[in-house]
């Protein structure tokens, strides 16, 4: 071969790689049903999926026995009731008819498509953390659920919460739109957890107190408080030794979401519904970020703590009597549970916990860790509501909330009486 005709050949070998090249990625550019497009896509469903988990979208959106995502679902405020609206991709009654930048305004803003301002229920405060492309994917995974007909239930409120127009004056108090930036001084582990824990999860919701406009309080973030209207009292996430996680390693706290039980206590109430909903979902990487970041937090500031009622002997005596005939086959003697399966007494942040309701309502209504994967047949816990009268449940509760180490003060027959009437009511 002559060189000149060698250098030919190369330059056409070269512009036929050239157009090869440019063909694959114009196919992978415009054709948006291209196989690898389709996998692409399949892949975002799939993390928007899992994200849904983690987010628990379903949990205000899904009604109890309704159609996946198709809201009516009521969500209680003191302020009077909001119902989760339709997200199913449905045009008319759903987002069927929504782009990903409307659905981003709703998750980032807190605004509808239209541009009403949505209730704070819907926990955008948090969910404004959450970053577009997790918004995207969320988007993609909603687009593919089956679309189902059904209106959205307007809110009943009372007046004045009834008019949205007053939420522009909230919003300028309150609300800060503005996804979380990663703090470059911590570790990748670290930052997953706190975007999980302060955006999608919107722990806070539950975990901190709320003010008298029900907005969270910035200044007692986690700090732990009675939810309202659900009248279950969450627990400080912060690590102070008496009230909330300061003796749990992080190992402990991921159990907790993964499985519902740990060694320091058992998932009960709404946290049961939150393990059952959501965080048994999460990925073990992502359950110990969650443990890795709230280990990092402070000890306090602890909510104001009301002050410890004093404990009449005779309470404490009638108290351990009905303790041994009716509970020590299951937590034993002095309280020291046995296993996972029947949580400890003693020492356990339920049992001491500022605010007596949760004991009361389990003694009340008995109830169950949240069946999950990792531990799909929980042990129950009976009912004693019927057999015990109020004075009964206030000795028994002021009993275990005062032995075996715990020092956590009296229970009346009173806030028995208002735990029966929170349970009956929710
Ligand atoms: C604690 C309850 C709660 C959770 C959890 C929740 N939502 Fe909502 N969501 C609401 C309520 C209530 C509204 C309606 C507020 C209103 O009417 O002003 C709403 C509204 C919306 C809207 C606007 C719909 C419209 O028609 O304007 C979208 C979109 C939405 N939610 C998506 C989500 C996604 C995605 C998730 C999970 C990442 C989620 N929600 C989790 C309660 C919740
Ligand atoms: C048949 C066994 C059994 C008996 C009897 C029993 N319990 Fe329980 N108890 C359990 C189980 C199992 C749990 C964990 C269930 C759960 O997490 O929902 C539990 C949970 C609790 C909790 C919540 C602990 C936590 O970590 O959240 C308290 C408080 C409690 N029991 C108090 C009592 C008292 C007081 C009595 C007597 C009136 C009693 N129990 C009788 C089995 C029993
Ligand atoms: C819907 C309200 C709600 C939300 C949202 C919520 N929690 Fe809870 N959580 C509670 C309540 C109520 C309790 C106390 C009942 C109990 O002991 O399980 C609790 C208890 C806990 C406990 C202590 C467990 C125990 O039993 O003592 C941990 C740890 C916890 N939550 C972590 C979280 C994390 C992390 C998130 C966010 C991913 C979260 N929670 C979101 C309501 C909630």
């Amino acid at each position: 071969m002559k060189p000149m005709k060698k250098v030919l050949w190369v330059l056409l070998l070269a512009a036929v790689a050239a157009a090869g090249g440019l063909y694959w990625a114009g196919t992978r550019d415009d054709a948006s049903t291209g196989p690898a497009a389709a996998a692409d896509a399949a892949t975002l469903v799939e993390r928007g999926r899992y994200l849904a988990l983690a987010g628990n979208c379903m949990a205000c959106h899904t009604s109890r026995g309704g159609k996946a995502l198709a809201g009516g679902t009521p969500i209680p405020t003191p302020f009077g009731t909001v119902y989760g609206p339709n997200i199913t991709p449905d045009e008319q009654t759903g987002i069927g008819a929504w782009t990903a930048d409307d659905f981003w305004q709703a998750l980032h803003n807190g605004k509808s498509r239209d541009g009403t301002l949505l209730y704070p229920a819907f926990p955008y405060t948090e969910y404004t953390r959450i970053t577009r492309a997790d918004s995207d994917a969320l988007y993609a995974y909603l687009r593919s659920v089956p679309p189902v007909s059904q209106p959205s239930r307007p809110p009943e409120l009372d007046f004045p919460y009834d008019r949205r127009a007053l939420l522009a004056a909230w919003r300028a108090l309150y609300f800060k739109p503005g996804v979380q930036d990663d703090d470059a001084g911590q570790s990748v582990q670290w930052n997953r957890g706190r975007y999980l824990v302060e955006g999608l999860g919107h722990c806070a919701a539950c975990h901190t107190p709320r003010n008298g406009m029900g907005a969270l309080r910035s200044d007692q973030s986690l700090a732990g408080g009675v939810i309202p209207v659900l009248d279950w009292y969450a627990p400080p996430l912060t690590n102070d030794m008496q009230t909330g996680l300061g003796r749990w390693s992080a190992e402990d706290i991921a159990a907790l979401l993964k499985t519902g039980i740990s060694r320091h206590s058992s998932a009960s109430g709404p946290m049961a519904e939150v393990v059952l909903g959501s965080t048994q979902h999460l990925s073990d990487g992502d359950a110990l970020a969650i443990g890795v970041y709230l280990k990092s937090l402070p000890a306090g500031p602890a909510a104001a703590d009301p002050p410890k009622a004093a404990v009449s002997p005779a309470a404490m005596e009638l108290g351990g009597k009905l303790y041994r005939q009716q509970c020590a086959q299951c937590h034993q003697p002095a309280g020291e549970g046995s296993g996972a399966a029947w949580p400890a007494l003693a020492g356990n942040p339920t049992v001491t916990a500022p605010s007596p309701v949760n004991a009361i309502r389990m003694v009340l209504d008995g109830g169950y860790a949240p069946a999950t994967a990792a531990n799909p047949r929980p042990h129950g816990m009976p009912p004693f509501g019927q057999s015990l009268n109020d004075g009964d449940v206030a000795m028994l509760v002021s009993y275990i909330r005062n032995s075996w180490g715990n020092e956590a003060g009296g229970v009346t027959p009173l806030e028995v009486k208002r735990a029966r009437a929170a349970s009956t009511r929710n």
